[in-house]
């Protein structure tokens, strides 16, 4: 029988990557935590499933390896991804499954690639299975399937609570290897201090006045490479100025240390939660030379929650793996999944409350 293992199963993303995979009756789940009542609850409510609870720490080595045994495929959701870099990956390979992670980005692909495991040579491991990175990379294709637009235009934000684990995630996303702030794509390149804060903005598919700040992510300058357009502006959106100026804050303040600064990143996103609940959205923008009746020029997602929606492409992509649709190696989910069956997929899914492609 096939065995899944969830790492991270009790969190919020890895909780919904247990239910998809449970109701797509895709094998035996063996969720794994810290907190064995923690998982063990997520566990009884599939009772359908053949659910395993396990208790185990990423960062002992024994204990990882025993979650890892015999599984098909090894989905992380356990973190902050950005200090777990490829340990989880390593170790999933190493028992001969297939890995799948919610997160990790291109600086968890740089570490496996110090010392490349041989099990890539018959497994993938797939890296940014999320929403942002993950269909903030993937969905924009669906703009580009007559060629290059001249400029895509993506925004993606809202309001979600920033646990502790993910807010230590969002303080380590600094640095070239993520992305690079106020930088746009241009003509081949990045181009340095292109664009400007657009502060207290109207955007469709936004609620009320946001704020959209420029950052050139390493996922979007990799997309606006492969789709050959010549200019992309890529935004992250908030309700109101609390988490930019938070991780200001922290940034700014190098010699302390990093969780220090968890609270209030924490905090920000509450306040932007109250200022107008939990919402998400997704809004890509193309410009063509050429705009053709029936040529997409934008669309929409949205979801009330990011963190869960994050869960179902982690799932997504533990089945496209089962299926053997995705080859050996290390890949982002964004250049392995399909765009549109994704796109098909997420529009029947009860996270996503709306999608429009026009
Ligand atoms: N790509 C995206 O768009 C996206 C979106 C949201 C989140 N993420 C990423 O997804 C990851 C999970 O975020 P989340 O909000 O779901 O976090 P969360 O709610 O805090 O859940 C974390 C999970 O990991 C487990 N865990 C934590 N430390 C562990 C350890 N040392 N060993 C084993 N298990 C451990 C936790 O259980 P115990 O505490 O009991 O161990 C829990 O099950 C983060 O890395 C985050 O950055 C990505």
């Amino acid at each position: 029988m096939t065995t899944i293992g969830v790492l991270g199963g009790s969190g919020a993303v890895g909780r919904i990557v247990v239910d998809r995979l449970t109701a797509w009756e895709l094998g035996k789940l063996r969720v794994g935590g810290r907190d064995l009542e923690r998982v063990a609850k997520v566990c009884a409510q599939a009772p359908k499933a053949h659910t395993e609870p396990m208790r185990v720490d990423l960062n002992d080595r024994d204990e990882l390896r025993g979650f890892c045994a015999d599984c098909d495929v090894v989905v992380n959701c356990a973190g902050p991804s950005y200090q777990v870099l490829d340990r989880v990956a390593r170790a999933a390979l190493a028992a001969g499954a297939h890995y799948v992670d919610a997160a990790g980005d291109l600086v968890a692909i740089d570490a496996l690639g110090d010392a490349p495991p041989t099990g890539l040579a018959d497994r993938a491991a797939v890296f940014s299975a999320g929403l942002m990175p993950g269909l903030s990379g993937l969905l924009p294709r669906l703009l580009a399937v007559d060629g290059p637009p001249a400029r895509l235009d993506i925004y993606v934000g809202g309001a979600a609570a920033i646990g502790p684990l993910s807010a230590v995630d969002a303080l380590l996303t600094r640095g070239p290897r993520f992305g690079t702030a106020l930088a746009a794509w241009r003509n081949g390149g990045i181009a340095p201090n292109a664009l400007r804060p657009l502060r207290s903005v109207a955007l469709p598919g936004f609620r009320g006045r946001v704020h959209a700040w420029p950052f050139l992510s390493a996922e979007a300058s990799r997309l606006a490479a492969e789709l050959g357009v010549e200019e992309l502006r890529n935004y992250t959106v908030y309700v109101t100025e609390a988490i930019p100026r938070a991780l200001a804050a922290a940034w700014a303040d190098e010699d302390a240390p990093l969780e220090r600064h968890v609270p209030a990143v924490a905090a920000a996103a509450e306040a932007d939660l109250a200022a107008t609940g939990p919402y998400y959205t997704m809004l890509f923008q193309a410009v063509h030379h050429d705009p053709a009746p029936g040529r997409p020029r934008r669309l929409e997602l949205h979801t009330p929650d990011s963190y869960a929606l994050s869960g179902v492409v982690a799932a997504l992509t533990a089945r496209d793996l089962l299926d053997e649709r995705i080859p050996p190696g290390v890949h982002l989910a964004a250049e392995v999944l399909s765009p549109r069956e994704t796109l098909t997929l997420l529009a029947d899914d009860p996270l996503v409350t709306g999608v429009e492609l026009i």
